[in-house]
């Protein structure tokens, strides 16, 4: 890759309100919230570098046998009936999405070279969140077009559902896709560490609380010879620094093969909406609200392998492959990558608006719906959603995970980022 001039302006704004109801922060290198990381006379360069990269991306991803879709169905432990949190996600940054579309989409240069405009949402699980999200977007374009005095050129619209190929599409299709829509659907099935689409063809990605699942626990934490074997831990906000660093590192590696297949595969010009759980970059790993839980979970399984109920070698080999990601983890992703600019990037919480208290025991079912699958199959558990093993643990989980709804507010605040990255 060439070596290129970076230009980089990453300041925090702290407790600005743009309309989305929380106390919030702002990364912006400018009024506008836009963070540029290489310079746009460059394009030319960036292009060429972005398609030498296609191949990289097509690499075999092993990890993709590693990897454990969300709870299919409609079931009481189903991620469709147990995915509002991730919905209030969504429905807190729709107010960033609709500036950032208005403001970002360059709708004369689409409608002079395509007559369909392509959305992709990846990880788009099964539940209905996928659906509104995507249906947002529609409208949001439609409106910019409205608005611009293109009524007669408003587009086709086709949206790409991708999720690993175990996700159930089925109940995707039949129970969450409304009969009456004005799109036309396909499903994607496939890693979205990897190429997906062909090049050129995306004008929107959407990603929602996909991105911060990593391709696989990073391999030196299941060494019992390595500094970072994370020996009776389930996940790294408190753990050594060694387990800390191999998770940062993995999300690294997936960051880069996930920017680099969709830099093939994005329009110039195409936006990338993306919704990660997140933590400011200040924040003290063991501060991070979302580790907390995690302990709980931790501790619930070591207790029930003192007392000869699981394998304690298994809870030590058990690792929850999920990263927080951080404003500068995203900045520096997208330094390395070269063919995006940031213009937006904003932390944000939704878990403040939805109950007061925090109902904790629908934080437990939504973490059985995410991650039943894994454990399961980890544990080597049958008949995982049900199973009276699989109550067991989550029932202690929901005890422990009280000490979580009585923890400072503070802590809770800024617990998802929002970022935008724009196809050079
Ligand atoms: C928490 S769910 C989010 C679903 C949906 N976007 C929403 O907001 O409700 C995360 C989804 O990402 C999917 N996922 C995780 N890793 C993936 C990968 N490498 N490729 C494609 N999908 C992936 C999971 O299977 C899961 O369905």
């Amino acid at each position: 890759m060439k070596s290129k001039k970076k230009r980089k302006n990453a300041m925090l704004n702290n407790g600005e309100d743009s309309g989305t109801g929380v106390e919030e922060n702002r990364l912006a290198g400018n009024d506008r919230g836009m963070v540029e990381v290489a310079g746009g006379d460059e394009g030319q360069d960036v292009a060429e570098s972005c398609r030498e990269r296609e191949n990289e991306g097509l690499e075999t991803l092993d990890s993709l046998s590693k990897s454990f879709p969300m709870n299919g169905g409609n079931g009481t432990y189903s991620y469709s009936k147990n995915s509002s949190i991730q919905r209030e996600a969504s429905i807190i940054v729709e107010a960033l999405i609709n500036e950032v579309i208005a403001e970002k989409l360059d709708i004369e240069n689409i409608s002079s070279t395509s007559n369909t405009i392509r959305i992709a949402d990846l990880g788009c699980a099964s539940g209905t969140n996928t659906i509104f999200a995507t249906q947002h977007i529609i409208e949001v374009v439609e409106k910019l077009y409205r608005s611009k005095g293109f009524e007669s050129k408003i587009p086709e619209f086709q949206v790409l559902f991708n999720d690993l190929p175990t996700n159930d599409f089925n109940t995707l299709f039949t129970s969450s896709l409304p009969s009456e829509k004005n799109y036309f659907v396909a499903a994607v099935p496939g890693s979205f560490y990897g190429r997906l689409f062909p090049e050129s063809s995306l004008h929107i990605v959407h990603c929602s609380c996909g991105l911060h699942w990593l391709s696989k626990v990073p391999e030196e934490i299941l060494n019992k010879d390595s500094p970072a074997w994370n020996k009776g831990k389930i996940y790294y906000t408190s753990a050594s620094d060694e387990v800390a660093d191999a998770y940062a590192s993995q999300f690294d590696r997936d960051v880069d093969n996930f920017l680099n297949a969709r830099a093939v595969e994005m329009v110039s010009g195409g936006l990338m909406l993306l919704l990660t759980i997140g933590a400011a970059d200040g924040v003290s790993r063991s501060e991070m609200p979302q580790g907390w839980v995690h302990d709980a979970f931790g501790s619930s399984l070591m207790d029930m392998a003192k007392e000869g109920l699981i394998s304690e070698a298994k809870v030590d080999s058990f690792n929850v492959p999920i990263y927080i990601v951080r404003p500068n983890d995203m900045v520096r992703a997208v330094e390395r990558n070269g063919c995006f600019s940031i213009e937006r990037m904003q932390l944000t919480d939704p878990l403040l608006k939805i109950d007061e208290p925090l109902d904790m025991h629908a934080c437990v079912t939504h973490a059985r719906a995410a991650l039943g699958g894994l454990i399961a199959k980890h544990f080597g558990i049958e008949k995982h959603f049900e199973s009276e093993i699989m109550d067991e643990m989550f029932d202690r989980f929901d005890k422990k995970a009280v000490v979580f709804s009585t923890m400072e507010p503070r802590y809770k605040k800024n617990s998802v980022l929002f970022v935008t990255l724009k196809r050079k």
